[in-house]
């Protein structure tokens, strides 16, 4: 039987690199998706990688989205030199640093083998297969990738650091809030970021421990702008959250460039999503019109840049 399936795209609203150190993070599915479609193959591991990407990402980590496959395998016990597979990864999430496309690809693949295979998975033990596929893109991850692209939605993330289920909670949202996502055009590798920031956390632990705690009253006053659904609120703790990234040297200045842009723009807040360095920025801006504004304001300025929204279902 042919498998299909599917994996949401991801924007951390709050606690990127700090959530790996069991710290809760505010992070929302995209509209967008990677999808995979299994079928029975002819020899060993046949992949057909269609994937939209920003340019060069999909050589840069092949060796990752192959890294992954291996260990998603092994941990279902699928051995395709035995059984031959043929995948075909496609959809419409543009694979770039900071939107979790190494996590759509991981549970968009679960989803396929689980149909191909019938084995009757739920969307727990899909997230689990997943979170074994991002070892190969993340190496110490902390899970909320994969968690934010198996179940879609908003949600409060938190690690569980004695190794027992992670806290996943679903947070209500009025109604979905335009915001505008922009590519710097830099492709990172998680794994070695990650793996920076927890040697730079362990040489200069008190700067770190005095970053974190600040980030913690920034969470809690960003959950609860959210929860009243005021947007202002929610940007201007963004801009407070892109200084705690800066100060943990995870900005560049193609990041600081598309903030500035964004923000003179109007966008209400902005800052890097995801890995750092590169990658991603997102910059809130609710309502067509303002999304619209900073959207051309971005593109104009020489970077790509699509519209999506936070709290989509
Ligand atoms: C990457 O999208 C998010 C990081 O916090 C890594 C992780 O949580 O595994 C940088």
């Amino acid at each position: 039987m042919t498998g299909h399936g599917k994996g949401f795209g991801k924007v951390i609203l709050f606690g990127e690199h700090i959530v790996v150190y069991g710290y809760p993070a505010i992070v929302s599915a995209m509209g967008n998706t990677t999808t995979a479609v299994v079928e029975d193959g002819t020899k060993g591991l046949e992949i057909v990688d269609s994937r939209p990407e920003t340019p060069g990402y999909k050589e840069k980590k092949m060796g990752e989205r192959d890294r992954a496959l291996e260990l998603m395998f092994k941990f279902m016990d699928i051995d395709t030199q035995k059984t031959p597979l043929k995948i075909t990864l496609g959809g419409d999430l543009v694979c770039a640093s900071g939107k979790g496309s190494s996590a759509a690809l991981a549970t968009s693949v679960a989803r396929a083998l689980n149909e191909h295979f019938n084995l009757g998975l739920n969307n727990n033990q899909i997230n689990e297969i997943s979170y074994e596929g991002e070892k190969g893109s993340a190496g110490t991850p902390s899970g909320i990738d994969n968690t934010a692209s198996t179940y879609g939605g908003l949600l409060i993330f938190k690690k569980n650091l004695e190794g027992g289920p992670n806290h996943i909670e679903r947070m209500k949202i009025k109604e979905p809030v335009e915001i505008v996502l922009a590519n710097t055009g830099i492709t990172q590798e998680t794994k070695e970021v990650v793996a920076d920031i927890r040697s730079k956390k362990d040489a200069e632990s008190e700067k770190y421990n005095k970053l974190f705690s600040n980030y913690m009253e920034i969470f809690d006053e960003a959950k609860k702008a959210i929860d009243d659904f005021d947007m202002k609120k929610v940007g201007s703790l963004m801009d407070e959250k892109q200084y705690i990234l800066r100060e943990m040297t995870l900005s560049c200045p193609e990041i600081e460039k598309i903030i500035e842009t964004g923000k003179n723009a109007g966008a209400l807040g902005g800052k890097l999503t995801g890995t750092g360095r590169g990658g991603s920025v997102i910059l809130l801006t609710p309502g067509k019109e303002l999304q619209e504004k900073v959207l051309k304001a971005i593109k104009e300025s020489g970077f790509d840049a699509i519209k999506t929204e936070m709290g989509a279902k």
